[in-house]
């Protein structure tokens, strides 16, 4: 669901509460591994404002969780306090970035005047995944998406039978664009049966990005992604009128920008099972996934897409966006921008909330919160391919 202007201009109270909340999914985690049981854990790290007003749990509201806890009440305040440190690092880290190595040594090197335990950091090293980047790699089905995107990217003019004759290859496409124009959406009063009849019904440009878009999903779907492959719907025709809008990319290279962005979170599916739990454990607690891959792997599903796609050859700026969709601090290119209100717009709560990024890309791309807004509506032809899917 996209998020309305008037919410986001008001304060917003629960910024606390999630942070609190994703202190308790990292405090339990860490505790799973140090050998803490979680639910006095996660009741610690919920209450650990209560127990004092400003954010840094130290002094009294410390004190007083060791007064009030039992036997391991000491290693239940030193890994809420490690985990709070976590999650204030994380959530600075689009003023300042830094490596999670760094961010872990710096949490380390607190503990003389903090009073926690520094060997406790390590649980949070072990968590990490020491195999990228060489262990992530796109399925097979990728190829075929790639072949796609080629033939259809060219700048040429199509007319029917070239399209006809590129998603004959492949029932899946002819079968998405038959869908398609049969759809209720498009109103058709006689069905058509045929690939040609289907484009001729559409339209040679809205059958490109059927197309298109019909060429990516399996990839989503091999890795049960429906949630994601749904909201790359949502956000490609966004894109485009994006693109468009700016006169940064082609509306078609911003269909096709919107239909890539996340294809990271498809790779990220194929991690070790053991890092996969951790994540999942992670998400399900309260920590939004980008910010679960920078803990366990380094990088976000962004940095980890631009790498996966980069065979096939978009140009470097396209690459650009992809890598920094989450963290457009981190580039001067414009089309990150793009490619981040294009993510906020269409609202997965994929990383942490940030107004503050909102506000730079708006800038950066010459628009207003109102016009991004307006420009949110939706395109049919992708509407009737979700429908269809
Ligand atoms: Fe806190
Ligand atoms: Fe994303
Ligand atoms: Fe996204």
């Amino acid at each position: 669901m996209a998020p309305n202007s008037s919410d986001l201009m008001s304060p917003d109270h629960s910024d606390e509460q999630a942070h609190c909340t994703r202190t308790a999914a990292l405090a339990v985690e860490l505790g799973r591994r140090a050998g803490v049981a979680a639910e006095p854990l996660a009741q610690a790290a919920l209450m650990h404002h209560a127990l004092e007003s400003p954010r840094h749990w130290s002094g009294l509201g410390r004190l007083a969780w060791q007064v009030v806890g039992g036997d391991d009440a000491r290693r239940i305040a030193d890994i809420v306090q490690i985990c709070n440190l976590v999650d204030e690092q994380f959530e600075a880290l689009e003023f300042e970035y830094k490596e999670v190595e760094t961010i872990l040594q710096e949490i380390q090197s607190f503990a003389a005047f903090e009073g926690f335990d520094p060997a406790l950091v390590e649980h949070l090293r072990a968590m990490r995944c020491r195999e990228l980047p060489g262990g992530l790699r796109l399925p097979v089905e990728a190829g075929a998406a790639c072949l796609v995107f080629r033939a259809l990217r060219a700048e040429r003019e199509y007319e029917i039978r070239d399209l006809e004759a590129i998603a004959l290859r492949d029932p899946v496409l002819a079968g998405n664009l038959v869908g398609v124009a049969n759809s209720a959406l498009h109103g058709r009063a006689h069905r058509v049966s045929t690939v040609g009849r289907a484009i001729a019904s559409v339209g040679v440009i809205a059958a490109r990005k059927v197309m298109l878009a019909a060429a990516m999903r399996p990839l989503f779907a091999s890795a049960g992604l429906s949630r994601i492959w749904s909201h790359s719907l949502s956000a490609a025709p966004f894109c485009s009128a994006l693109a468009g809008h700016t006169g940064l990319l082609s509306s078609e290279e911003g269909l096709v920008l919107g239909l890539v962005h996340d294809i990271g979170a498809v790779a990220v599916q194929f991690l070790p099972r053991e890092t996969m739990d951790t994540l999942r454990n992670l998400v399900e607690g309260g920590c939004p996934p980008a910010y679960v891959e920078r803990l366990l792997l380094g990088r976000d599903h962004g940095e980890i897409g631009a790498g996966l796609i980069a065979e096939w050859r978009f140009p470097d700026e396209f690459m650009e966006a992809v890598r920094f969709h989450h963290q457009p601090e981190r580039s001067a290119s414009k089309l990150a921008s793009l490619a981040y209100l294009a993510e906020f717009w269409s609202g997965l709560d994929e990383d942490l909330p940030s107004f503050g990024r909102v506000e730079a890309c708006l800038e950066r791309v010459d628009l207003t919160l109102e016009t991004l807004m307006e420009m949110g509506r939706q395109d049919s032809t992708l509407r009737a391919l979700k429908v269809v899917a």
